[in-house]
């Protein structure tokens, strides 16, 4: 099957295997070695590029993204960044001019990530280079960099247009189509935004056999507000996401800004999230705090479920051979939860432990209680003995208290490289009293609070 993409303004054709990553490609097809290779697992931002389509510009991992994920899309490596006549983008003469680069391994990553910012009207200058690591310059220079380019033209050279293109075999463009082929592959590995699936390749070294991408998939993407709820199709990326959430449920919006970086929440999908099944996902416990629910669906067949039942044990979930995501519900208001992420690096990190919590207060006594989190269990999950010493008490610090001590109750935490045990239960006691505090008024965040 031929994909087709536009690479810096030139429309190619490829026939290759389902799996090789844009990166290779890029490096050992096509001589751009411009694109580097650091982790080769969407860490370090060094292999960033531009992927234009019909939804605008955004910056991706190209090491983590697979070729028939560019079918009827536009690419822009940093060698399509300078013009053709090798006029610099304004990014890069502000980059030399405020020497934002020394060895210069990073530099190709974070001009392409500038330079889509710059595209996009971006100041938020931090959250757009989130996802590059530099070692050597610091950061300083290079936001230096981004801001002094901010009033520059974008230039004409930077406007994209992707080719047309017939369909992939391989990429359904409906909900029924997928559902077709998924009876059909019942062992087959669907694809979303192939930030864990690409890992399994570039990491696992995993043959991934027959293989379904979902990014055509235009039913799965759409996101519909109703009088109550909000209805996310399993296709909606994180970035897509993040400001009505910013409307709707602030706090979620806080923990899904440091969700990934830039250019994983531009790839992530919220189906992907879930269906991945992680005990670390940063969705399962703001979402099981939400009383979310889950439409799955095989063949014709459709039900829907809670999220916090899809959850079986450890790499187990409530889905069948060839069943998938649809989409996801959630109440449109909640304006008592909160998410509390704590990761080792404050951006672009997998948490240690996710807590949520969303509490009704009526009459100074606790009418509502749903308390749950990550990173504690072999899978997201509640902590119904912490809800129970809740539920009907005053809204008071002697019950919190109370309820602290039931943690040890709800969950028995392991040690890994992100948090001891010990740590992780004194994190998820004190996320209560953190919240308890907040919904007081107080000032909780460690970007808030003084000294
Ligand atoms: C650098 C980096 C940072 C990350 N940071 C975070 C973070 O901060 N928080 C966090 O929670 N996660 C994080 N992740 C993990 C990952 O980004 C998320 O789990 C993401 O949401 C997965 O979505 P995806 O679309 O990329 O899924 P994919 O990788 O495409 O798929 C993941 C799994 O879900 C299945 N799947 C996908 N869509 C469906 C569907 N509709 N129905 C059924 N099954 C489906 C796939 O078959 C696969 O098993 C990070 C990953 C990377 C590489
Ligand atoms: S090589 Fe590090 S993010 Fe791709
Ligand atoms: S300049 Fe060396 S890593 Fe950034």
């Amino acid at each position: 099957m031929t994909i087709k993409f536009s690479l810096n303004g030139e429309t190619v054709a490829v026939d290759t295997a389902p799996t090789v990553t844009l990166l290779d490609w890029l490096r050992e097809n096509r001589g751009l070695t411009g694109t580097k290779e650091g982790c080769n697992e969407g860490d370090c931002g060094a292999c960033t590029v531009m992927i234009t389509d019909e939804n605008g510009a955004r910056a991706l991992n190209a090491c983590i993204l697979f070729l028939p994920q560019l079918h009827g899309k536009s690419v822009r490596t940093v060698e399509g960044m300078s013009g053709p006549d090798g006029a610099m983008h304004p990014v890069q003469s502000a980059m030399v001019e405020k020497h934002g680069s020394q060895c210069g391994f990073c530099t190709p990553g974070f001009v392409v990530s500038m330079a889509v910012g710059h595209l996009n009207g971006r100041t938020d200058h931090d959250n757009v280079v989130a996802g590059n690591l530099c070692r050597c310059t610091g950061y300083a220079p290079i936001v230096r960099a981004a801001e002094a380019a901010e009033g520059a033209d974008v230039p004409t050279w930077m406007t994209d247009e992707a080719p047309s293109v017939e369909a992939l075999g391989y990429a359904p463009e409906t909900a029924d189509e997928l559902a077709t082929w998924y009876e059909a592959h019942p062992k087959g590995t669907l694809i979303a935004g192939a930030t864990d699936v690409g890992l399994w390749v570039t990491k696992g070294l995993k043959d991934l056999g027959d293989v379904a991408f979902l990014n055509r998939c235009r039913d799965l993407q759409s996101i519909s507000v109703g009088d109550d709820t909000i209805n996310i199709g399993a296709g909606v990326t994180m970035a897509t996401l993040l400001p009505l959430l910013r409307e709707t449920h602030p706090s979620y919006a806080e923990m899904v800004r440091r969700y990934g970086s830039e250019q994983v929440r531009q790839a992530a999908t919220i189906g992907g999230n879930v269906a991945n099944g992680s005990p670390i996902g940063d969705n399962p416990p703001a979402l099981i705090a939400l009383k979310a629910t889950m439409d799955l669906r095989k063949g014709d067949s459709r039900r829907t479920i809670l999220v916090e039942d899809f959850f079986l044990e450890y790499g187990k979930q409530d889905r069948a051979p060839g069943e998938f995501v649809e989409g996801i519900t959630i109440p449109k208001s909640a304006p008592n939860l909160r998410c509390y992420k704590i990761s080792k690096r404050f951006d672009q990190d997998i948490s240690a432990v996710c807590g949520c919590f969303d509490v009704t207060v009526a009459g100074g006594v606790v009418a509502d209680v749903r308390v749950a989190f990550g990173g504690m269990a072999g899978t997201p999950m509640r902590a119904k003995n912490v809800e129970d010493a809740l539920l009907g008490q005053p809204w008071t610090q002697a019950t919190i208290e109370q309820a602290m001590a039931k943690f040890e109750q709800d969950f028995t935490p392991m040690s890994d490289m992100r948090a001891s045990a010990d740590y992780r239960l004194q994190t998820a006691q004190n996320m209560l009293q953190r919240y308890f505090l907040e919904l007081s008024g107080e000032s909780v965040s460690v970007l808030e609070v003084q000294p």
